[in-house]
């Protein structure tokens, strides 16, 4: 493992002790309202502080977005942090939630960890070495076609813009898939996918930090991520679209006709 994703490691771990260490007691945590249904809680600064902590130590000269503490200036490595993603889950006691975190070179993923506390899933990669769950090797699903898979979304809830738009993208992937889950952190959708656990996932309105991390798994276990028209800005515009290749292409042709105008860059 290249020394750069074992500090991502190193910081994922340290971040999930700080969010488990709460879990069961998260009535008593003070908690506020940053939008209409964006949450923060103590313990997403918490575990933001531990995670930039560590990489601090490592890295006092890289770059830093964090979603709590936003941007913290340095060289041309930049670090993207979300100290927990899913935290709409974790206050109501869901039990699926991840600390996500990855590393960007110029503009080149190159380092990945996502962590989930809950089930002590460390899942890995390094650009170039494939990705890792725990010391196993990840590839993502052979489903070969649309029909029969089985697809992660994520439903807007705080930005509802699209949502007219979003319900015909559900209703064109409900006919004719296996079925739609919607587990409720982004970071971990994309982990899932490349474990084969899922064969395809698109959302709408994403930011960086939920899936950075996620996107360099996902394509170090052979699948593919793109922005909603299949074009390569989804991490400027937040719209995407991952899955293994075959499945991706399929999504990309049939969420096509529901992309709104303002898509369409
Ligand atoms: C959220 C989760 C969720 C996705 C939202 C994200 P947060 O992150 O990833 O799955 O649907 O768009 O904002 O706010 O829990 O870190
Ligand atoms: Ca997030
Ligand atoms: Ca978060």
């Amino acid at each position: 493992m290249n020394p750069t994703t074992n500090i991502a490691v190193r910081a994922a771990r340290e971040a999930g002790r700080v969010v488990m260490r709460y879990f069961n007691r998260i009535e008593t945590l003070a908690i506020t309202e940053k939008q209409t249904n964006d949450y923060v809680s103590e313990v997403d600064r918490a575990a933001e502080d531990a995670i930039i902590d560590t990489i601090r130590r490592a890295y006092p000269h890289h770059a830093i977005l964090a979603e709590e503490s936003g941007a913290h200036d340095g060289n041309e490595y930049q670090w993207i942090i979300d100290p927990l993603d899913g935290t709409t889950n974790y206050l109501h006691g869901l039990p699926q939630f991840s600390i996500s975190i990855a590393l960007q070179h110029r503009d080149e993923l190159i380092s990945a960890a996502v962590y989930d506390p809950v089930r002590d899933e460390m899942f890995t990669a390094s650009r170039g070495n494939g990705a890792l769950l725990n010391d196993r090797r990840l590839r993502v699903s052979d489903q070969k076609i649309l029909k029969g898979a089985l697809i992660g979304t994520g439903i807007p809830f705080r930005d509802q813009r699209y949502l007219d738009e979003y319900l015909g993208m559900l209703k064109a992937m409900v006919k004719d898939t296996a079925g739609i889950r919607r587990p409720g952190s982004a970071a971990l959708d994309f982990c899932w996918l490349a474990a084969g656990r899922m064969d395809g996932f698109w959302e709408l309105g994403l930011s960086a930090w939920d899936f950075a991390a996620g996107s360099l798994i996902v394509r170090e276990a052979g699948g593919a991520v793109s922005d909603i028209r299949g074009g390569s800005r989804q991490l400027e515009s937040g719209n995407v679209i991952a899955g293994n290749v075959r499945v991706h292409r399929e999504m990309v042709q049939r969420l096509a006709p529901h992309v709104p105008e303002a898509m369409r860059f």
